[in-house]
């Protein structure tokens, strides 16, 4: 049997008070979604394998819904902002929230049907995301983006998609300012 439960959210760090699983991607995992993979093996080799984001779930077993935050360090890879994987759902109809806590950053998506969005991420700032977009976050600030997401527990992911034919956008540095500018290398 389910029961009622307040979890603690920390806004400025993301922590979850009770949580029920957590993962850390290593920069090392995104190498080939970044526009230069060489840049990111530099990047390695002078600032070693960093914690590119942390994922802290609340996943009861048995619900139907779940939620949790991820943490995104600052940081660039030439002038590429990091960034998450980034995918679909695997259930086709199912949406997610995105409620920024702290720090700044831009939700990139795009539909199966060619349309592509961005959204932006600082506190305050709920972004719906609905079924069959693929969406993925970047940090375009210099601390740690912090989130709250927020989905059913069947969503799943489809990472596959997004890691073959890339994103349609890209999020960069141009005169020292984020700027979304279309991925060159999207497979269409
Ligand atoms: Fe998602």
């Amino acid at each position: 049997m389910l029961f009622p439960q307040g979890v603690a959210i920390d806004g400025a760090t993301g922590a979850v008070s009770p949580a029920t699983g957590r993962y850390v991607k290593k920069l090392s995992a995104l190498r080939d979604l970044y526009a230069s993979p060489a840049l990111v093996d530099a990047f390695i080799a002078e600032h070693g394998d960093v914690n590119a984001y942390e994922v802290i779930e609340y996943r009861p077993e048995g619900s139907d819904i779940c939620f949790g935050t991820t943490i995104m360090a600052p940081g660039m890879i030439g002038d590429e902002y990091f960034l998450t994987r980034g995918h679909y759902h695997a259930k086709k109809d199912r949406g997610e929230t995105y409620y920024t806590q702290s720090g700044e950053g831009l939700l990139l998506l795009h539909s199966r049907d060619g349309e592509a969005r961005v959204v932006e991420m600082r506190p305050g700032i709920c972004a719906f995301i609905p079924p069959e977009w693929a969406h993925r976050s970047v940090n375009t600030g210099t601390t740690p983006l912090v989130f709250v997401w927020m989905c059913t527990i069947d969503a799943g992911h489809d990472y596959g998609e997004v890691a073959t034919r890339g994103m349609r956008q890209r999020a960069v540095e141009q005169d020292g300012r984020p700027t979304v500018v279309d991925n060159p290398n999207y497979a269409t």
